[in-house]
C-alpha cells in the first residue's frame, strides 16, 4: 500500500537505520529523504542526500529517526536541529537519553524539542523486529501513536515508563540477535568437530535457531516448556543441557553478557 506511512527523516541508514528502511519501504512509505553517506540503492520516489546541508529545506517530515552510532550525535544533531521544530524526534541510539539529546537540540537552536528513545533490533528488516520505546511526559498521544505506527510497521512494539529501562532493553533485544547468530555459529563449528561435512552443519545449524525462533513465535508457548518437550529424560538432549545449563555455564554466562552490555549502554550516555 504505497504511502501508508508519513515522510520520515531518516539520519544515518547503516545496519539498524537499513533495516528499518527495508521493513517500511515494503509497507508502504510516503516519499521521504534518507541522509547516509553510503547508501546509493534507494529507490524513487525516496531521496538520499550525503551530508546535512544538502537537506531541501522545504522538506517536512512527520518523525526525523536518528540513525547514527551514538557517537555520532553530538556532530550530526546542529545541521538537523531545525527540523526538529516541527517534528518529533525518534533516537534509537544505544544508551543517549532523552534529556541529553533535548538539551543538545536546544544548544544547537531549537529548544522544547520532543525527543522519544527507541531501542529496535536488526530482524526488523524482515517484519520480526522488537522495539522499546521510552517517550517522557511532554510527548504527546500523536507523538506515540506515530511511533507506535512506524515500528509496528517493522515487527512489535513495547513502551516503558522507566527510562531507565532502555539499558537493560538494549542489552537484551537490541543486541540480542547477535547472541542468537553466535548460537548458530557456535552450533555449526561444533557439528563439523563431530565430523559433519561443514556445509550440512552449516545448514542444519541455521534452520534449527530459525525453525525454533518460529515455533515459540507461532505457537506462544513458553521456552522453558518447549525446551521441556524436546528433553526425554536420559536422552541425548538432556545430555547437553546438563552441560549448558550447569551453573557456571550458560546461566552465569546470559547474565555476565547482559550485565556487560546494560553497563556499556549507561556509559555510552555519559
Ligand atoms: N546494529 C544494531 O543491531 C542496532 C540495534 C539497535 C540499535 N542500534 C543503534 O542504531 C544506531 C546505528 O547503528 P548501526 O549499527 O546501524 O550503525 P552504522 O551501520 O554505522 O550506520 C550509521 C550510518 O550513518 C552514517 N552517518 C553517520 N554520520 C553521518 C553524517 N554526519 N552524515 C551522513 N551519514 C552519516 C554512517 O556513515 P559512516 O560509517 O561513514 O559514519 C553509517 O552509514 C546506533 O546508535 C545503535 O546504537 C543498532
Amino acid at each position: 500500500m504505497a504511502g501508508s506511512l508519513p515522510p520520515l527523516l531518516l539520519v544515518g541508514c547503516g545496519q539498524m537505520g537499513g533495516a528499518m528502511l527495508a521493513g517500511w519501504l515494503a509497507d508502504g512509505l510516503a516519499p521521504s529523504v534518507i541522509l547516509d553517506r553510503h547508501r546509493d540503492d534507494i529507490p524513487a520516489p525516496h531521496s538520499v542526500v550525503r551530508q546535512a546541508s544538502d537537506l531541501p529545506d522545504d522538506f517536512a517530515p512527520a518523525l526525523i529517526i536518528l540513525a547514527t552510532k551514538p557517537q555520532k550525535a553530538a556532530e550530526i544533531l546542529p545541521s538537523i536541529a531545525h527540523f526538529a521544530r516541527h517534528a518529533p524526534i525518534l533516537s534509537v541510539m544505544a544508551g543517549k537519553t532523552v534529556g541529553g539529546l533535548t538539551a543538545a537540540l536546544a544548544e544547537a537552536g531549537t529548544p522544547g524539542a520532543t525527543v522519544i528513545r527507541a531501542m529496535p533490533n536488526t530482524p526488523s528488516a524482515v517484519g520480526q523486529g522488537m522495539t522499546v520505546c521510552f517517550a517522557p511526559p511532554t510527548a504527546t498521544e500523536a507523538d506515540r501513536a506515530l511511533c507506535t505506527r512506524l515500528l509496528s510497521a517493522v515487527g512489535d512494539v513495547a513502551w516503558v515508563a522507566d527510562e531507565a529501562q532502555m539499558d537493560a532493553v538494549t542489552a537484551v533485544s537490541g543486541s540480542g540477535p547477535a547472541y542468537v547468530f553466535l548460537l548458530a555459529e557456535l552450533m555449526e563449528q561444533a557439528g563439523i568437530a563431530q565430523g559433519l561435512p561443514a556445509d550440512l552443519a552449516r545448514r542444519i545449524a541455521r534452520r534449527t535457531v530459525s525453525g525454533a525462533g518460529a515455533l515459540m513465535e507461532q505457537s506462544g508457548i513458553d521456552a522453558a516448556e518447549l525446551r521441556r518437550r524436546v528433553t526425554s529424560p536420559g536422552g541425548t538432549t538432556q545430555q547437553a543441557l546438563e552441560v549448558l545449563m550447569a551453573p557456571q555455564a550458560w546461566p552465569a554466562t546470559m547474565e555476565q553478557a547482559i550485565a556487560a552490555a546494560t553497563r556499556r549502554a549507561r556509559e555510552l550516555a555519559s
